[in-house]
């Protein structure tokens, strides 16, 4: 693809960040997948994405292979799940997610890559933060139960790169994301985070003319989402204008309940039964709202897709997906 003018520096360099080779772990998912066509469209030529079947990156040789002759580093390969796959899996997600990112970080360091930028998770947050969510706030606290090995495991990496930015000058940024959606998401019913086991549910109870549908928890817990184009956008603006060494929130600064987000998705896929609400089932953490100033001021980054026309998007792209028409069972869990 070629680059468009106007996102070429004056001197016709590409942007600062941008140039040499960008490896970007976890490229294939979801959130990676998006990164990579947001640095394509920057110009970007030279993308590496290493996919776990060729290379695990819980193994240290891998991570060394991975980064070889790399720039930049975007890492995003994670284990991640919603709240029901974090209860089942907190040894592997704790884990996995360690040692991947420690020892990536340090095969970057000593193969004098330029710039790392690692991305953690809103999940990493206290319990009971103050809302909305400050980046000041960030160790005040253990995070909720469900997400703290996954949580904990990542927040490592704001550890880790402070400390080599300290030590060795190393450049590695941490970017911290609220709950992501959109088309391209996770629908398997045994992963899934809220949005698309909501979506799932609902269009499969509207297909079967079903009354009722059950979800987990009482729906008062609120939670933020994030549209997948604008996270991308926001990692990306990221790699190529910040250096500095405080994390940084990427969010859309608007919260909802669980409840409310309930209803608008029957609402947009026309489902007017009954939501019986599983309340022996976790809300996860009560309350999720960033304070999105610190992106904004430091790269200029605001997100731009309104939440309605981000759902109807997902809904669009699910309903076309040959899974939609499949059977599903048990109730929607949260994250
Ligand atoms: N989704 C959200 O709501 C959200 C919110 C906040 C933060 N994040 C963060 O954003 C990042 C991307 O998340 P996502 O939702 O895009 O997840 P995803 O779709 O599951 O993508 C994760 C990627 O990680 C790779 N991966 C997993 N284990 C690996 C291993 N052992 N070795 C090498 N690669 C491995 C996978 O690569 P293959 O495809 O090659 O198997 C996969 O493509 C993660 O760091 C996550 O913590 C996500």
């Amino acid at each position: 693809m070629k680059a468009r003018e106007n996102e070429i520096a004056p001197n016709g360099r590409l942007k600062r960040g941008l140039g040499g080779r960008v490896v970007v772990t976890g490229g294939g998912g979801f959130l990676g997948t998006q990164v990579v066509s947001w640095l394509r469209r920057q110009g970007a030529r030279d993308i590496v994405v290493p996919r776990k079947r060729d290379l695990d990156l819980v193994d240290r040789q891998a991570c060394r292979q991975a980064v070889q002759g790399a720039d930049t580093v975007i890492h995003l390969a994670a284990k991640v799940g919603g709240i029901g796959f974090n209860r089942e899996n907190p040894g592997e997600l704790f884990f996995d997610n360690l040692m991947m990112g420690a020892q990536l970080m340090e095969e970057a360091r000593l193969q004098g890559v330029k710039k790392f930028v690692a991305v953690g998770t809103v999940c990493a947050y206290p319990k009971f933060t103050p809302v909305p969510f400050h980046e000041d706030d960030l160790w005040n606290g253990y995070p909720e139960e469900t997400n703290a090995p996954y949580g904990l495991a990542k927040k490592m990496l704001l550890v880790q790169a402070q400390a080599y930015r300290q030590q060795y000058g190393f450049n590695a940024i941490y970017l911290l994301p609220v709950n992501l959606y959109g088309p391209g998401d996770n629908f398997d019913p045994r992963s899934s985070h809220v949005i698309p086991a909501l979506i799932r549910k609902i269009f499969a109870a509207k297909q079967r003319n079903d009354d009722v549908v059950e979800v987990w928890g009482d729906g008062s817990a609120s939670r933020e989402f994030l549209y997948i184009d604008d996270a991308a956008e926001a990692i990306g603006l990221a790699t190529e204008r910040y250096d500095g060494a405080e994390p940084v929130n990427i969010g859309a600064g608007r919260e909802i309940t669980i409840k409310e987000l309930v209803h608008t998705i029957s609402e947009l896929i026309g489902f007017q039964g009954h939501i019986k609400w599983d309340t022996t089932k976790p809300n996860g953490q009560p309350r999720r709202n960033l304070d999105v100033s610190r992106a904004e001021a430091a790269f200029g980054f605001k997100s731009k897709t309104e939440f309605h026309v981000g759902l109807r998007r997902t809904i669009e792209w699910w309903a076309a997906q040959p899974a939609a028409s499949e059977p599903v069972a048990g109730a929607a869990p949260q994250r």
